[in-house]
């Protein structure tokens, strides 16, 4: 079997087989919804409404699982890409599963703070889905830091490119040379690693000062207009590695959201349980 689909996105992992699945499960407890007659108004606690909670608190504990999941490296990228694809698709149908399971009777109370975190959780991952699919290639580099490494790597290769073939050039070039070698920064503070802009790159700055050289030996010099080549490499270079690092951050940051919530979460779950059960 040829397999295209280690590059196709998650969203239409295996031709939407996981949203068919999540559009079925609410097509048949909807269908039961329809049909049963409680006594009483539709409640979680009939018992459609202890089955369709039970499913959600499987469901939930289920999505917290690929947690554990992602983190083991033997998963490849296209069971990982099923898992994501499935939470994803799974995880959205709860938003119809639990308010079928509470009878659409939300109101001010524990069992509303469940839904409601729940429903954070779910906001929260759409966000993060609109980060993957407009970052595609982050799926692996946030994963794997073997993209920023082999960027990193070659940055400094240019940089001893660059020290050796400045060995005869002046001391004013040399220090901003040095410079861009020594004080060119990847990354630092957060504010720093979400900032695209960069406008004192000490690279960017030599690249100024030797093209701004006036004089004949500035034009006519080969090792001049050769380390200005190297720089405008190494410019673009960092330029890349800095949009990794903020993306990074900007994902790591999303999921300083999406967990905690999702904790909490699971944490609602048997309190809302202990609840009703205590209020029976
Ligand atoms: C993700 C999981 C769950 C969510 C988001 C959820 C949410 C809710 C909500 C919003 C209500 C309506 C509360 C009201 O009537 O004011 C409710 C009711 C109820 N839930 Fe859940 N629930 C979940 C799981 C469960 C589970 C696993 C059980 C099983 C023990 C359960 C049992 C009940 C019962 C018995 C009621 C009726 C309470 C009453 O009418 O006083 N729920 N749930
Ligand atoms: C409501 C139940 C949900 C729970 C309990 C839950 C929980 C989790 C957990 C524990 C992780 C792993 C995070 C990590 O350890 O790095 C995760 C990742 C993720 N979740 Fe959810 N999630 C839920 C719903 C959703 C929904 C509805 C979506 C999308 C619409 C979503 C999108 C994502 C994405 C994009 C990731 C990142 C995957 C990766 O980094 O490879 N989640 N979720």
């Amino acid at each position: 079997m040829s397999d295209n689909r280690g590059h196709e996105s998650f969203l239409i992992h295996r031709k939407l087989k996981f949203l068919k699945w999540a559009i079925g499960l609410c097509i048949v407890a909807a269908g039961l919804y329809t049909f049963h007659e409680p006594l009483g108004e539709p409640n979680g606690g009939t018992w459609l409404g202890y089955g369709l909670g039970g499913v959600c608190a499987a469901i939930c504990f289920w999505l917290a699982w690929f947690g554990v999941r992602k983190r083991q490296y033997a998963l490849g990228a296209i069971k990982m890409k099923a898992w994501l694809s499935a939470h994803v698709y799974i995880g959205l149908s709860l938003l119809v599963l639990a308010t079928l399971h509470s009878g659409f009777q939300l109101g001010l109370n524990i069992h509303t703070l469940t839904f409601v975190l729940m429903v954070a959780t779910i906001i929260s991952g759409i966000f993060g889905v609109y980060y993957y699919s407009r970052y595609p290639s982050l799926m692996a580099s946030v994963r794997g830091s073997s993209t920023l490494d082999e960027m990193m790597s070659q940055i400094a290769e240019f940089d001893q490119q660059i020290r050796a073939a400045s060995v005869t050039l002046p001391d004013d070039i040399s220090a901003q040379l040095t410079k861009s070698e020594n004080e060119t920064k990847l990354g630092g503070s957060l504010s720093e690693k979400l900032s695209s802009s960069f406008r004192n790159c000490p690279t960017r700055a030599a690249r100024v000062y030797l093209d701004d050289l006036e004089g004949e030996f500035a034009m006519t010099n080969p090792v001049i207009r050769q380390i200005v080549a190297l720089l405008v490499r190494k410019e673009d270079l960092l330029r890349r590695a800095r949009r990794t690092v903020q993306v990074q951050t900007l994902l790591k940051f999303w999921l300083f959201f999406h967990i905690p919530l999702a904790v909490g979460l699971l944490a609602a779950i048997p309190a809302h349980i202990v609840a009703v059960f205590f209020y029976w």
